[in-house]
């Protein structure tokens, strides 16, 4: 029999074995440099896991959903780089549990915002957004000064970080318990903040 396209288009179990075919082919060609390319799963030098007061605050970025209009991802174009910095590369990620690149920028990416303001300004910025930049739509956390950390799950954090996620905390859980020991007592602005700073400061 001729192998025609005729053949491919009347024949639905044959057109979809051969989309399967064609689509695991750019899969392949995706996927297997991966995992050959140690740049992609080393971290960069310099990289440092996350202090128990960062990580609160990294979870607190999380539960206010400000990855719904900030990205952690700076794309390798010009217009991106001369606003924001460096482009992000794979291994400042490494450890990160989920990642939070994002893809919606409401607000400007966070990738490199580490050291670019004070702490007060974030203070004051995240407090109330409009006293810093007026024309801002911004929602505002001012409950982040009030809340209190206890401290109850940083160290099991910690503990599901290293143990579970390969991230190079001490084997040493006395270490482990002092640092979570540390967030006690402090606010969630707080941390918030010491996570805001430490972001894209490794390159
Ligand atoms: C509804 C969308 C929205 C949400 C949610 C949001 N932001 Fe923003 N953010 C913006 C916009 C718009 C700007 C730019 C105006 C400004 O600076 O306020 C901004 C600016 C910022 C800046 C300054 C960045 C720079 O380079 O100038 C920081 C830092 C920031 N946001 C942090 C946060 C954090 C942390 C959260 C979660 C607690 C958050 N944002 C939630 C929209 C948002």
């Amino acid at each position: 029999m001729k192998f025609s396209h005729e053949l491919v288009e009347k024949n639905v179990g044959l057109l979809a074995i051969l989309i399967v075919v064609a689509i695991s082919f750019g899969g392949i060609a995706e996927i297997v440099p991966l995992i050959y390319i140690d740049e992609t799963n080393e971290p960069v030098e310099g990289l440092t896991p996350y202090t128990a007061l960062q990580m609160e605050g990294r979870d607190v970025y999380i539960r206010e959903g400000c990855s719904n209009c900030h990205s952690q991802m700076i794309r390798p174009f010009r217009a991106e780089t001369e606003r924001y910095g460096h482009y992000s590369v794979a291994g400042e990620h490494v450890w990160e549990h989920p990642f939070l690149w994002g893809s919606k920028r409401t607000g400007p990416d966070l990738a490199r915002v580490g050291g670019r303001y004070s702490d007060t300004w974030h203070k004051v910025h995240l407090t109330d957004p409009r006293a810093v930049v007026p024309e801002s739509n911004m929602p505002a956390y001012p409950w982040l000064n009030d809340n209190v950390l206890d401290g109850a799950h940083t160290e099991a954090k910690l503990k599901v970080f290293r143990d579970h996620f390969g991230v190079p905390y001490s084997e040493d859980d006395a270490v482990l318990q002092k640092d979570a020991q540390s967030v006690v007592g402090k606010t969630e602005m707080e941390a918030l903040i010491a996570y805001l700073q430490v972001l894209g400061t490794a390159l």
